[in-house]
């Protein structure tokens, strides 16, 4: 044990552990990540800050894609078209493609390992519709989503869980992954977590440290995130000096309950589910008339915002749009939609067989995050090499962007891209880490400015209470960087969050123990969340376009001669972004498809 002393209290008591890897989350990218790297012989250990099973990852319903062509014929290329037009042309071309294409062996894979897949009559897996994915480069919809039931993501937990402790991985289970250990030269040493149980500080030497910390879903209001998911990846880069990219583009999912903003899964549309306002006007029709009720998210959820702000809503205020399931029938839902029956019965109180679900856009999913290659390798864009790599450190799944989805991603990609990534870099992992080489020493007083923010932290004794800070920032994002966006209203929303960014140095923690302490958790997940909402609410507003799901009404349409490239954002300490721009990849990785270059993005 090792002793670490911070200004205002002393000594802290250090753990140190020396692995090949460390994995910091156990969502689904980061056990497949963790597995991948076990099963290569790696020493590796799981640091997570909830147990791995419960990780939000577990709340994902309708499926995976893959061009499997069980019950439709399918393509990986037409997945692919589809995945780039979803991105609204932002997506890089060569992840996309390696994405769709590793799709296939990766659902296999699955398979094997145990994912309790539903199935057809002939035992094949199970295949629903989902938004956005199209047979024959746009013309139909297709079936491509691997579904257990629509309990997919709770499925592919628990075996990826399985699997990871088959193959010797190490996990840390309720340790806060505080901050990077970055030496002189800008490489990843290792991180320092706080064990939440016992109150000890834990310093992990790797050579490889994978983020697979998820979203930051809680910087709003409403959301179908779990509370964990705070943006902690994100909020570690920035404060190690590295850029996030793309943060100004926030998925809103159609179908968050109303008023709860639980989610009710996409693939109750795929089955036949649709939208009616308060006329009982299947509306969708007007707006998307090819793929209708299945037309991607972002186009969902403005033509539902669209309808209720002309006052066409549902229900005394006219706040709220109508999701239809009843003509389903008892048996199909009871099937195929036995989860979010029963969400709906306990959190609107609706009988799904009888009447429809009251619904509104709730925010779902970041595509902004930590840039990466398709290895899963961070980014460090220069001037000079927008493709330049941090050493020691990758990232996966929501906490990245690799970018797979660009400006808007396709439902059930998420499932696919913590799959795939997490294996890419398991795959890099074995390329590059020799297990058990020796670790290069560990920069002077590692760890040391992340124990003194925890210190800080602990003894703050301002006027305002976390709780009501967190608020206000919700509050902020869910105003003014909404499903519409308008100059005056990003112009605001910059000015309200330096405001908000200020209240962190006046809040108070009362309870300063280190054990079991949420409310220093909670402030330390604020400091998270406060980076990628700044992140987030100055990349919009210094984009004056509409592209995905950034709906700009002052610029209504997309400008591709301008800004048909990646936002990158750093955050200093005083909440102050800094922003630059990186090319999309234009290129795919083979030549068994051609790059699909930008037109008009109809559904
Ligand atoms: O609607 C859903 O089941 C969500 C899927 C996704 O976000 O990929």
């Amino acid at each position: 044990m090792n002793a670490i002393t911070s200004p205002s209290t002393g000594a802290y008591r250090i753990v140190d552990h020396t692995y090949d890897v460390v994995v910091v989350g156990a969502g689904g990218a980061g056990l497949r990540a963790t597995l991948g790297m076990g099963a290569a012989g790696l020493k590796t250990a799981c640091v997570t800050k909830v147990f791995p099973t419960r990780s939000h990852t577990v709340a994902a319903q309708g499926g995976i894609s893959a061009a499997l062509g069980n019950i439709t014929p399918d393509d990986w290329r037409w997945h692919m078209y589809d995945t780039v037009k979803g991105s609204d042309w932002l997506g890089d071309q060569d992840a996309i493609e390696y994405m769709c294409r590793e799709a296939i062996p990766a659902i296999y894979e699955l398979e094997h390992f145990g994912v309790p897949f539903s199935r057809t009559e002939d035992g094949r897996i199970y295949q629903r519709p989902f938004g956005g994915h199209m047979r024959d480069y746009g013309k139909e919809p297709v079936q491509r989503a691997c579904a257990a039931a629509d309990r997919t993501g709770h499925a592919m937990l628990h075996t990826l869980y399985q699997q990871s402790l088959k193959h010797h991985c190490e996990f840390f289970v309720e340790y806060f992954a505080l901050d990077l250990i970055m030496d002189e030269e800008g490489a990843c040493r290792g991180v320092i977590a706080w064990n939440l149980e016992d109150g000890t500080m834990h310093r992990f030497r790797a050579h490889m440290v994978v983020l697979a910390t998820g979203g930051y879903g809680r910087a709003y209001q409403s959301c179908t995130s779990a509370h964990t998911c705070t943006g902690d990846g994100g909020g570690m880069v920035l404060r190690a000096g590295l850029p996030t990219q793309d943060m100004e583009f926030v998925q809103f999912h159609p179908t968050g309950i109303f008023p709860a903003g639980c989610l009710i899964t996409e693939g109750a549309r795929g089955e036949g589910g649709y939208l009616t306002n308060a006329a009982g006007e299947r509306f969708m029709e007007r707006y998307a008339p090819t793929a209708k009720d299945l037309a991607s998210r972002d186009v969902v959820s403005r033509s539902m915002t669209i309808e209720i702000n002309e006052g066409r809503g549902v229900g005394p205020n006219k706040d709220h749009i109508l999701l239809h399931l009843e003509h389903l029938g008892a048996e199909i839902l009871a099937e195929r939609l036995p989860g979010i029956s029963e969400t709906a019965k306990v959190f609107a109180g609706v009988d799904v067989t009888k009447e429809p679900i009251p619904v509104l856009p709730t925010v779902h999913y970041n595509m902004g995050g930590i840039p990466t290659n398709y290895r899963a390798e961070v980014l460090r864009p220069t001037a000079d090499d927008p493709d330049a790599v941090v050493p020691g450190l990758m990232a996966v799944g929501e906490a990245a962007c690799v970018s797979v989805h660009g400006a808007n991603r396709l439902g059930t990609n998420s499932l696919l891209d913590l799959v795939v990534f997490g294996r890419a870099a398991a795959h890099r992992a074995a390329e590059i880490v020799k297990p058990g080489a020796q670790h290069a020493p560990l920069p002077a007083r590692a760890g040391e400015a992340a124990l003194d923010r925890l210190d800080s932290r602990r003894h703050a004794s301002g006027g305002s209470r976390v709780a009501d800070l967190r608020a206000e920032l919700q509050r902020t994002m869910q105003r003014h960087a909404a499903v519409f966006r308008n100059s005056a209203s990003l112009t605001e929303g910059v000015k309200k969050m330096k405001t908000v960014w200020g209240g962190l140095s006046d809040v108070s923690v009362t309870d300063r123990s280190l054990i079991w302490n949420t409310d220093l958790v909670e402030a330390l997940e604020l400091d998270n969340l406060m980076g990628n909402a700044a992140a987030t609410m100055v990349s919009a507003e210094a984009r004056p376009e509409s592209r995905g799901a950034h709906a700009h009404d002052d610029y209504p349409d997309r400008n591709d001669q301008d800004w048909m490239k990646h936002t990158l954002s750093w955050v200093d300490a005083s909440g102050d972004v800094h922003l630059g721009y990186r090319p999309v990849k234009m290129q795919t990785l083979t030549n068994e498809v051609s790059v699909f270059p930008p037109k008009k993005r109809v559904y």
